[in-house]
């Protein structure tokens, strides 16, 4: 632990607390507050934790202002690139590039794990035809704690290590038997001699009466994304993952927190609000209009797509994906698709908008990845159960480095109470 501290002072009383300072590899140093209470008699206000740490993390470095994205330390653009989406996952939850018998073993395992037990199938039989597949995804992850409780000890090592397997094996079973429901066909079970992307892709969109060919450029750009989604250090719903699983919960149940929490439109579910989005506008036109909605304080409309909590520049992801969104689009013969027109119309006029300008706010990652998603023949709706297999060895790599590390205790945020004062319970007969 660092010498320096920050000197805290209470003008009303004249009271100091010297607090430490903590710093990293890389990034801002934190004050390490924990004994202001003991001291000053005071807690720390900051909704939505955009001042707080809540954790160390040797996992994801992300620098905001500079645009970058680091996993393990490796810059996400070199693994995009280079790496594999399952080679990606291994490095996540082990720390280091494995060597090639490490990475074999690894996709072995994987691919051991894929299928899912024929009880947890036929929930989704229970699900309405319309039913959203993250709320399917939810609720049948959360299932697979039914599969695996009294077996699971998350005290042991290897046992934590096995469960990791089994959830990144099975997202993609899960996922594509949501997404067969949702269109009506029947499951497709996996097949082992497939890649991970490959598989799912072949799960998705594999029938009984047609030959599928997987197409590789198609496998290449969802990997990608896959890689692109695997972590995003304490982002709003892996610190569900963890909140959750600082109580011990079944990690199953804590994997499911974090597909509720992904669901949002203002985290993963922003993909999908992208594309309803420029369905909403409709047409280049219609851009300027919808500029000054999105600029106008008493417009609920936001640019979805637009602006991120930590990245205050380019998002380095939405870098990558712009790429391969053309790639694709070249690949699969849509270039001239209207909605990516439209999608780098509306990029050229907020980029060059004072409005988006001084409150930097750029496009992120799920501006274009939604518009690859549907080059690819995936519904809007399913867009965000993507993200969530993507997040996936994120999750459980941040949920393995809370049960390891001593200084993680149960997560209990505080609060300003501003209801009614004590006050003593009336009787029904004596209340006007
Ligand atoms: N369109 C118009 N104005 C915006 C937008 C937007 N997309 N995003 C932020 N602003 C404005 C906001 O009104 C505020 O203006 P002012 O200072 O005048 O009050 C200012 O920019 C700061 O916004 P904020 O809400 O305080 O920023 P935040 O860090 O709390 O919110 C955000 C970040 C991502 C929730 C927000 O930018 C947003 O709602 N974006 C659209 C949804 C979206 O694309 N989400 C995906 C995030 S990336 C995927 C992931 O990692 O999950």
């Amino acid at each position: 632990m660092s010498e320096k501290t920050v000197t805290i002072t209470d003008n009303a009383t004249g009271k100091q607390a010297d607090m430490p300072v903590r710093g990293g590899t890389h990034g801002p140093e934190l004050i390490d507050i924990r004994s202001l209470h003991s001291e000053l008699g005071y807690f720390t206000y900051d909704p939505g934790f955009s001042s707080t740490g809540s954790c160390q993390s040797d996992i994801t470095y992300i620098d905001g202002e500079q645009g970058v994205l680091l996993y393990r330390g490796y810059p996400i653009e070199q693994l995009a690139e280079q790496s594999s989406f399952l080679e990606v996952a291994r490095l996540l939850i082990h720390g280091e590039l494995p060597n090639k018998k490490e990475l074999e073993e690894f996709e072995e395992s994987i691919t051991r794990h894929t299928m899912v037990n024929e009880s947890l199938r036929i929930f989704f039989n229970g699900f309405h035809y319309n039913a959203h597949p993250m709320a399917m995804l939810t609720g049948v992850v959360g299932s697979l704690s039914a599969f695996y409780h009294d077996t699971i000890d998350i005290n042991d090592p290897e046992n934590r290590l096995l469960c990791a397997h089994r959830i990144i094996a099975k997202m993609p079973t899960i996922a594509a038997a949501a997404f067969k429901h949702m269109v009506g066909e029947p499951f497709v079970h996996p097949l082992n001699r497939l890649s991970y992307t490959g598989n799912l892709l072949n799960m998705l969109f594999a029938r009984p009466s047609e030959e599928f060919e997987i197409n590789p450029v198609a496998e290449r750009a969802l990997d990608q994304l896959l890689i692109l989604h695997a972590d995003h250090e304490q982002n709003a719903s892996t610190s569900t993952v963890r909140l959750a699983a600082s109580t011990g919960t079944n990690p199953f149940a804590a994997m499911a927190s974090g597909c509720a929490a992904l669901w949002g439109p203002a985290h993963g579910g922003a993909n999908e609000a992208v594309l309803n989005m420029l369905a909403e506008i409709g047409t280049v036109d219609q851009v300027p209009k919808f500029i000054e909605k999105a600029k106008d304080k008493n417009d609920p409309f936001r640019l979805m797509g637009f602006g991120h909590r930590v990245y205050k520049n380019y998002d380095p992801r939405a870098t990558i994906i712009r790429k391969t969104c053309h790639e694709v689009l070249d690949e699969l013969g849509v270039a001239n698709d209207p909605q990516l027109e439209l999608a780098m119309r509306l990029e050229e006029i907020a980029l060059a908008d004072d409005y988006f300008v001084e409150r930097k706010l750029y496009p992120n990652v799920d501006f274009y990845s939604g518009i690859i998603y549907r080059a690819l023949g995936i519904p809007t709706e399913f867009f965000t159960v993507l993200f969530a297999i993507g997040r996936t060895p994120g999750w459980v790599a941040q949920w393995m480095e809370l049960l390891e590390d001593p200084e993680q205790r149960i997560g209990r945020p505080r609060q300003i109470y501003t209801g009614a004062a004590k006050r003593d319970y009336v009787p029904l007969h004596r209340r006007g």
